[in-house]
């Protein structure tokens, strides 16, 4: 059984709202209303627009992009629409180039938070870029969001560099990288985070 089979076979997370069990698909079209613009209106300064999200979903046939969404069986907060399959709680996507994938978006609704909904959506991304065979995964964060850099840093990423006014020209980002992904020390690394979530 893969680290993500365990992680969704089990419910998960602290507290009253977060207490289901978290399901990872492929993105679809119809998710974008049913969650996930709203999750993103609240993660970014600057949210990709529907035209965004439908593009890359586009792409996904193509092999160029691979898009996550990420659902709670149950819960009681407010702030996202449900569906029967569960309340969409994050989304997460790659985009990949030559033997590389580039994080393009890690976001998770407000009040899903602290529960491991991002590292499952990062598990699922790891898996997916192995299985592409790609030997490093890539990506920008802003230099103001801590928690986002923690959660990569759990992954093995290190800074690599700034892209100096990346975000609405005022904002820095930080470049990480992480290499080697397709070596047994990196497949522990993912097998220590699936199993302390
Ligand atoms: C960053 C973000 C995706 C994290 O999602 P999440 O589901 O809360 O993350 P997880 O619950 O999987 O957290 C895993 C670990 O990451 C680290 N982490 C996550 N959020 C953190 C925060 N706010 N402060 C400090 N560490 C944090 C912690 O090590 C955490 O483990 P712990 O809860 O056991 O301490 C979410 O806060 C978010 O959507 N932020 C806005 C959008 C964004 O910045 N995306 C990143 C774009 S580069």
């Amino acid at each position: 059984m893969s680290v993500i089979e365990r992680m969704l076979g089990r419910p998960d997370g602290p507290g009253d709202d977060n207490n289901g069990s978290l399901t990872i698909a492929p993105m679809r079209k119809r998710d974008l209303r049913q969650g996930i613009l709203d999750t993103e209106a609240h993660a970014y300064p600057t949210p990709w627009s529907p035209g965004v999200f439908q593009s890359e979903i586009d792409q996904v046939a193509g092999g160029s992009r691979y898009y996550l969404t990420a659902r709670r069986s149950s819960g009681t907060a407010s702030g996202s629409r449900r569906s029967s399959k569960g309340r969409i709680v994050g989304h997460a996507g790659l985009w990949f180039t030559l033997d590389e994938a580039h994080v393009t978006n890690v976001a998770v609704h407000p009040d899903a938070r602290r529960t491991g909904v991002a590292t499952a959506l990062m598990l699922a991304l790891a898996e997916e870029a192995i299985r592409r065979e790609c030997t490093a995964w890539t990506l920008e964060v802003r230099v103001s969001s801590d928690g986002a850099q923690e959660l990569y840093r759990n992954f093995g990423f290190v800074p690599a560099g700034v892209r100096k006014n990346y975000y609405e020209n005022v904002e820095d980002a930080i470049v990480m990288w992480c290499h080697d992904i397709q070596h047994d020390a990196y497949r522990r690394r993912l097998d220590r985070l699936g199993a302390t979530r």
